[in-house]
């Protein structure tokens, strides 16, 4: 099939079964272009339980379709390709954390939501990029277990006062960026400002202006006063930044930042996935109802 033909059986199926498409920030374009709603992870969270659908194609990462499966139990919830899947999210399970709570006993645990179902589980209070810090400074205790990105933990930490003990896990994407990247791209723009994720190794964050998740940044490019923007993250939202800012530039820190696990969904997926109803994505009900427990304990603190 072509383009043209997929996207309007992938529009005749929406309709015909009260379907939903969610996809990433980092999506691939042809993606974003279709979806009903592009967003960061907090902002996709929300709409999976809010928006009024049977089917929702959650186009992202698995953890990401997982969280939309723990707050909307009643939806059916399809994930194109079951391979995408995010690095981080994978180097953390159960018993690792398990394990944690055995050497750090007593201690709370706040696990970022790039995390599995069964990471969750286990979690008091699960955070986002966007609220990390929030989350964090909002606790009554003075040390936390934070998992699974030590960069993070070490951005929630300096901007929360609070000792952390991290998990050593880490983006692969981000974990690239490297601070001549930014610095070569400063000399070649050098009225551009300069903004990250929080993701970023912490020998780049302090040669930033901007710290932001991916739905921040779409936030605040419309009401910045820079011209240019090099943006250290993956290399997919400056496809909306771009689009919805055409009075601007934004450049990529680095051009090979590009997260091949988002790049898994493609149209003829999201068909194929609408059509036969599959793979979709499933989480224990007992399971669910202790990392939703984590999720709301979120949104109540942030
Ligand atoms: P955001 O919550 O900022 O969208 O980040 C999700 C993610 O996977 C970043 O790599
Ligand atoms: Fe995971 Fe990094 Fe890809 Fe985000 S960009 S989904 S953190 S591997």
């Amino acid at each position: 099939m072509r383009k043209n033909e997929l996207i309007k059986e992938i529009n005749r199926l929406k309709k015909e079964k009260r379907a939903v498409i969610l996809a990433h920030n980092y999506q691939p374009e042809e993606i974003q272009e279709i979806a009903d709603f592009v967003g960061d992870s907090l902002e996709l969270s929300r709409q999976a339980a809010e928006v009024e659908a049977d089917i929702i194609v959650f186009c992202g990462v698995h953890f990401m379709a997982e969280t939309a499966k723990i707050l909307a139990p009643q939806k059916k919830i399809l994930l194109p390709d079951l391979r995408a899947r995010c690095p981080m999210a994978d180097m953390i399970t159960g018993d690792d954390l398990r394990w944690m709570k055995g050497q750090h006993p007593g201690k709370k645990v706040v696990a970022y939501v790039n995390t599995t179902a069964e990471v969750k589980a286990e979690t008091d209070v699960c955070c986002t990029s966007a609220n990390a810090v929030k989350v964090v400074s909002s606790l009554p205790e003075a040390e936390i277990i934070f998992v699974p990105d030590r960069n993070l933990a070490d951005y929630v930490s300096r901007n929360s006062g609070k000792k952390l003990q991290a998990w050593d896990g880490y983006c692969p994407i981000h974990e690239e960026i490297k601070p001549k990247h930014i610095e070569r791209m400063k000399k070649k723009h050098p009225g551009a400002e300069v903004w990250a994720h929080p993701e970023c190794r912490p020998d780049v964050l302090p040669l930033v202006d901007r710290i932001l998740s991916t739905g921040q940044m779409i936030k605040e490019a419309p009401k910045s006063g820079a011209g240019e923007i090099i943006v250290a993250t993956e290399v997919g939202i400056l496809h909306r930044l771009r689009k919805e800012n055409p009075d601007k530039k934004f450049y990529p820190a680095r051009e090979k930042a590009i997260c091949k696990n988002m790049k898994r969904i493609n149209l003829k997926k999201v068909y194929r996935a609408l059509l036969l109803e599959r793979p979709e994505v499933i989480v224990e009900a007992g399971l669910a109802d202790r990392a939703r427990e984590a999720i709301n304990q979120m949104v109540r603190l942030a």
